[in-house]
């Protein structure tokens, strides 16, 4: 208990799925909690489930909503310690038939959203004392999953970014940490969502026999939203005070195992 008791976190996405998880726990553990979605129903309604816990319409890629967010924040409770860059959004293509809108909407929330997160969180965790930034990546910033082509090039990205960040923030010794989370496949509508795309999408692409999406490929097993939730609630806590500019994976052996190609 309490292990981020006194603290002041935002959590981006935390309408539902991981983001949900990562709010609730960390308000159980003693933080104030502000939830920053485009889903307003979501986000009140976790909101309303826990104390300690509240909600802010924002979108990630609106660089005044940011402003505004951080500033109304450390209005209201005084500071800001931690900022969870968690929302994002994912589609399917390859590097063929991935289309370039949908490119663009990954970049501009996951890539965007981030670095935006980071822009205004820094000068307030400054104000602060210290803080801690944690941007959801993913496995796929380094798997070559082929399928999710524009999805595995903006998680890299948002890995690459968080070093720029830890290194910025260590250098001119502003006590701010800068970490990103790899989930493996978690449980959360995102996964559910991406069934329906694949259905529409599967016949357009190249997917070989080995294929981990071909249809006669053995069903995956998902993680569940706290098993990466405790790892946003270690990465917020000073637990973590010597941990900066790391890739924390939480995937159950799925990148290290051999696949058998051609
Ligand atoms: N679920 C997985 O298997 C998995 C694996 C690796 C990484 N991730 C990453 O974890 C994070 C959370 O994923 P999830 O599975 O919970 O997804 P989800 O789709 O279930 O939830 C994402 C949340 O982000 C919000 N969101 C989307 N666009 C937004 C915007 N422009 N501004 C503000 N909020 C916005 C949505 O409203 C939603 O509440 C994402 O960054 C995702 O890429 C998920």
């Amino acid at each position: 208990m309490n292990r981020v008791a006194g603290k002041v976190a935002i959590v981006t996405g935390g309408a539902r799925g991981i983001g949900r998880a990562d709010a609730l726990l960390l308000a159980q553990e003693g933080a104030r909690v502000v939830i920053a979605d485009i889903d307003e129903a979501g986000g009140r309604a976790v909101a309303a489930t826990a104390p300690g816990i509240e909600f802010v319409a924002h979108d990630v890629r609106d660089e005044p909503s940011w402003k505004k967010l951080v500033a109304d924040t450390v209005a209201r409770h005084g500071r800001l310690d931690v900022l969870v860059n968690n929302a994002g959004v994912i589609h399917v293509g390859d590097p063929l038939t991935s289309d370039r809108s949908e490119t663009r909407h990954m970049f501009e929330v996951n890539v965007d959203g981030t670095m935006l997160g980071c822009k205004y969180a820094i000068p307030a965790m400054i104000e602060a004392g210290g803080g801690s930034i944690i941007n959801m990546s993913s496995i796929a910033s380094s798997s070559g999953l082929y399928f999710f082509a524009g999805y595995c090039a903006s998680k890299g990205a948002i890995a690459a970014y968080t070093k720029v960040v830890a290194v910025y923030c260590a250098q001119n010794r502003l006590n701010i940490r800068c970490n990103s989370i790899h989930p493996g496949g978690i449980d959360t509508p995102m996964n559910t969502g991406l069934e329906k795309e694949f259905a529409a999408k599967i016949a357009g692409m190249r997917l070989p026999p080995n294929s981990p999406v071909s249809a006669d490929a053995p069903k995956m097993r998902y993680g569940e939203p706290n098993d990466i939730a405790f790892a946003v609630l270690y990465l917020a806590s000073d637990e973590s005070k010597f941990t900066s500019g790391s890739e924390l994976y939480i995937e159950n052996t799925s990148t290290i195992t051999a696949a058998v190609v051609g």
